[in-house]
């Protein structure tokens, strides 16, 4: 869209930041001001990735939350026409991370909001979302984007459309979101928000899992396995590689709220514990059910863990985030059925560290070994507690990018702080709406080809 001056002066932009548990990511959009009300005609110019961890690791220090930004903040002014800087809107969303930070979070919050301000753009707060937000944002983002809002509407009922819009699974490093429209009403004790898009009303189910994402996942789960063996100090690792190492000093996770320091289990002092990989494949398993609750769920089908409602899945889901890189490791063509996943699951778990290192020597070595942890996480997580099957398996797509944009919450909320999703279909859609003309034109072609068809067998007869 740079094609000369008259088509630049009609672009817009917005700057979105991504504060999460483990690093924070910055995201500018543009579009035409002209098309603002249609759907998937906003696309991505720039990502950033802040150097550091999360905004919530500063929590000892919290101007240097705000000083992290920095150098993406000065990118995304470089992608900016000067002049249209100051109409910029920009927003910080924090999740899980600093949700599981709720004492600190407002020094935190004030230097990075402080430090946004001191740059030449309308600034327009950082706030944490809600997990329902953050998943509610994602499943906006990913229709947005595949523009199925608005595409489907050669439905012609609301129901038949709704079975048409893409659920969306999110994983991150301190939580994990389920999305989607399910069938029918969502049990009223269920927040879940009704959302009114371009003329329809869905009613969708949302459920965010805090201490479910991958990090978390991995501290609750080298807790377990030391609480287990206590008071050894050498502690077998069925997720590691043989061969790999990790130390890891018990008060760590007294200082977590997922991995509750308040457990009489945990060891006092400061006691260091050797986690030592031992590659076992069905003893990873093994040990990463065991961080779900599933009896809490009785007899009800309608629930996945914890006693946590959800009713049955529906429809085609996109998988993003982590469920995407942790599946990219596995190198495999789309679309394999989940024997193969479970096959190339196994045989990554049994490769010795010396053989994985050596094979990905341009891997990050933090994230090399746990692979065989996350990858069988997200299938259990998935089969078990999600209760996809072998054959709604095949409904699950994994994938980084929906068109030139990353899949994630934070297109979502920009086009609903800025008003960019109408509730009404906007006047340049309604050509495009579901007529009665598609109804009649497909009834003329089918009997069209019914006749044909008789006509054909009256003379072959
Ligand atoms: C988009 O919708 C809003 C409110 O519905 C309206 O005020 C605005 O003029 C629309 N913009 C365009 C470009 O159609
Ligand atoms: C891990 O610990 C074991 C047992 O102490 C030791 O034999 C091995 O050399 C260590 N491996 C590494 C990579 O440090
Ligand atoms: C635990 O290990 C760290 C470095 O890995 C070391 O600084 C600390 O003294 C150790 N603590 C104990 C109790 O051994
Ligand atoms: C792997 O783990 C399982 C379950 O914990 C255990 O029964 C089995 O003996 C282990 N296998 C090996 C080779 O250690
Ligand atoms: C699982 O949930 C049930 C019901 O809430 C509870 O009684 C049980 O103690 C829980 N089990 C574990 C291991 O936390
Ligand atoms: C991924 O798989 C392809 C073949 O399907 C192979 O050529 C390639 O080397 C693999 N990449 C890695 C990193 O293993
Ligand atoms: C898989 O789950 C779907 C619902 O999501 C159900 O209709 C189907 O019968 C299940 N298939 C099998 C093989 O269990
Ligand atoms: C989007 O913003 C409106 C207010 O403008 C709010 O009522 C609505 O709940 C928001 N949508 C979501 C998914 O949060």
């Amino acid at each position: 869209g740079h094609s000369g001056a008259g088509a630049r002066l009609l672009l817009l932009y917005g700057l979105v930041f991504d504060a999460g548990s483990s690093h924070t990511s910055l995201f500018v959009y543009e579009w035409d001001s002209d098309k603002e009300n249609d759907t998937a005609v906003v696309s991505q110019t720039l990502s950033c990735d802040v150097q550091g961890q999360g905004i919530s690791s500063y929590a000892n220090n919290p101007p240097e939350a705000g000083n992290s930004l920095r150098e993406c903040l000065h990118k995304a002014l470089m992608a900016v026409p000067a002049e249209k800087q100051r109409d910029v809107p920009a927003y910080l969303g924090a999740t899980a991370g600093m949700r599981l930070l709720s004492a600190a979070d407002p020094q935190v919050l004030a230097e990075v909001a402080k430090t946004m301000q001191e740059y030449p753009v309308a600034f327009k707060g950082a706030q944490i979302l809600s997990g329902e937000e953050e998943g509610a944002y994602g499943w906006i983002t990913i229709n947005y984007l595949l523009d199925s809002f608005t595409k489907v509407g050669q439905g012609w009922n609301g129901e038949w459309r709704a079975a048409n819009i893409f659920g969306a699974l999110d994983l991150g490093g301190a939580s994990t979101q389920i999305t989607f429209v399910p069938k029918g009403s969502v049990m009223s004790q269920n927040k879940s928000p009704e959302l009114t898009l371009y003329g329809y009303s869905y009613n969708i189910y949302t459920h965010s899992y805090l201490c479910y994402g991958q990090n978390e996942m991995l501290k609750r789960l080298a807790k377990e396995l030391i609480v287990e063996s206590f008071p050894s100090t050498r502690v077998q690792h069925p997720c590691y590689p043989k061969g790999y190492n990790e130390t890891v000093s018990v008060s760590s996770f007294r200082a977590s709220p997922c991995t509750d320091g308040s457990d009489p289990r945990l060891p006092r002092g400061d006691i260091n514990v050797t986690l030592e990989g031992s590659g076992n494949a069905s003893g990873c398993r093994a040990a990463i059910r065991k961080l779900f609750n599933f009896s809490a769920c009785g007899q009800s089908q309608e629930c996945t863990f914890d006693g946590v409602y959800q009713p049955p899945l529906r429809g085609q889901f996109i998988a993003f985030s982590a469920f995407y890189y942790n599946f990219k490791f596995l190198n495999l063509t789309e679309g394999q059925p989940l024997a193969v996943v479970r096959q190339a699951i196994e045989e990554l778990c049994t490769r010795s560290w010396e053989d994985l290192s050596s094979s990905y020597p341009k891997e990050n070595p933090k994230r090399l070994p746990k692979y065989c942890a996350n990858t069988n996480y997200i299938l259990i997580l998935l089969l078990h507690a999600y209760k996809f099957n072998e054959t709604s398996w095949n409904n699950i797509i994994f994938q980084m990018k929906v068109g030139s944009a990353d899949a994630g919450w934070t297109l979502g909320y920009m086009l609903n702080l800025t008003n960019m999703i109408p509730a009404e279909a906007p006047a340049s859609l309604k050509g495009h709406m579901p007529s009665l003309w598609a109804a009649a034109i497909t009834f003329i072609i089918l009997t069209l080809i019914l006749g044909l068809a008789a006509l054909l067998l009256l003379l072959w007869a």
